[in-house]
């Protein structure tokens, strides 16, 4: 089958974009660095022509929730409406577990998203992982105050990105089935835990304080709000075994 990745290049993306591959079918990535654009739509119509599914894996990096909302409404509407001339029968969102248990700018951007692709002509699929552990990355990259580097403290039960790819990859190819369960790595971790530790093993030493994130979505993320229910898929690599086959740093 042809399958476009929306975000085929991102954390998530590529591993959906490899297991594609590995099992026979045609992946055709979507991404601006590839040529296509889903906010201004340059290139979209020709990525998805005899195109028989679509992944959205898009991501923006904002924590603020007008722009979340903006970035997640404008690139769902503009992916299903180019799918719907295209003819493509099956919508794969990817979506966040528990993003409706607390108030988060980001998160307000995926509510938006799912209600539009439940709401489509194209029939979906939504399936919401966990933090993934390449979280870590992203966290250590991306959360500072100032020059400081900062790890939030935040209980999550994070997955590999590359078994989110998987299942995307295996739900693309199959029929439409509405929500699914959600997919959780197998066990809980502190984020603190995980951005130190991934600091250490790109090789850097220098102190990254934990911060409780302040008012009700920093509460939740220490309390466990935002963990996975019990009826969760559970994947396999732990974040250790992870942070593990991680390059060592040159
Ligand atoms: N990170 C996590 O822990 C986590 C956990 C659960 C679910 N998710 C969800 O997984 C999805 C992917 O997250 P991620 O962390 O893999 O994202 P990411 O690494 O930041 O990748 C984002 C992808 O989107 C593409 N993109 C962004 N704007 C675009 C545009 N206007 N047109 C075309 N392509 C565009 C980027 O490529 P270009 O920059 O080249 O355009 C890139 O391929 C998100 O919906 C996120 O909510 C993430």
């Amino acid at each position: 089958m042809r399958i476009a990745v929306a975000g085929g290049t991102g954390a998530v993306g590529r591993h959906a974009v490899a297991a594609l591959r590995a099992a026979g079918h045609e992946p055709v990535v979507i991404s601006r660095g590839r040529g296509v654009d889903v906010r201004s739509t340059a290139g979209l119509d020709a990525a998805l022509e005899g195109v028989d599914a679509v992944i959205d894996a898009l991501s923006v990096e904002t924590l603020d929730g007008a722009e979340s909302v903006e970035f997640f409404r404008e690139t769902t509407q503009n992916l299903l409406a180019a799918e719907a001339r295209a003819g493509v029968g099956h919508h794969v969102a990817l979506s966040i577990v528990a993003i409706d248990h607390a108030p988060f700018g980001y998160y307000a951007g995926k509510v938006a998203q799912e209600e539009l692709v439940g709401v489509g002509e194209i029939p979906w699929t939504i399936l919401r992982a966990a933090q993934f552990h390449e979280f870590a990355a992203q966290m250590y990259d991306r959360a500072k105050v100032g020059p400081l580097r900062v790890a939030p403290r935040m209980r999550t039960q994070p997955v590999a990105a590359r078994e989110v790819g998987d299942a995307l990859a295996a739900i693309a190819v199959a029929s439409p089935a509405g929500r699914v369960p959600d997919l959780a790595g197998p066990r809980e971790e502190s984020l603190v835990r995980m951005v130190r530790a991934y600091a250490r093993a790109i090789g850097s030493h220098g102190w990254i304080p934990a911060v409780p994130v302040p008012g009700a979505f920093g509460r939740a993320q220490r309390d466990g709000s935002l963990l996975p229910d019990a009826s969760a898929t559970l994947g396999r690599e732990t974040f250790d075994q992870w942070l593990a086959g991680l390059r060592p740093p040159r």
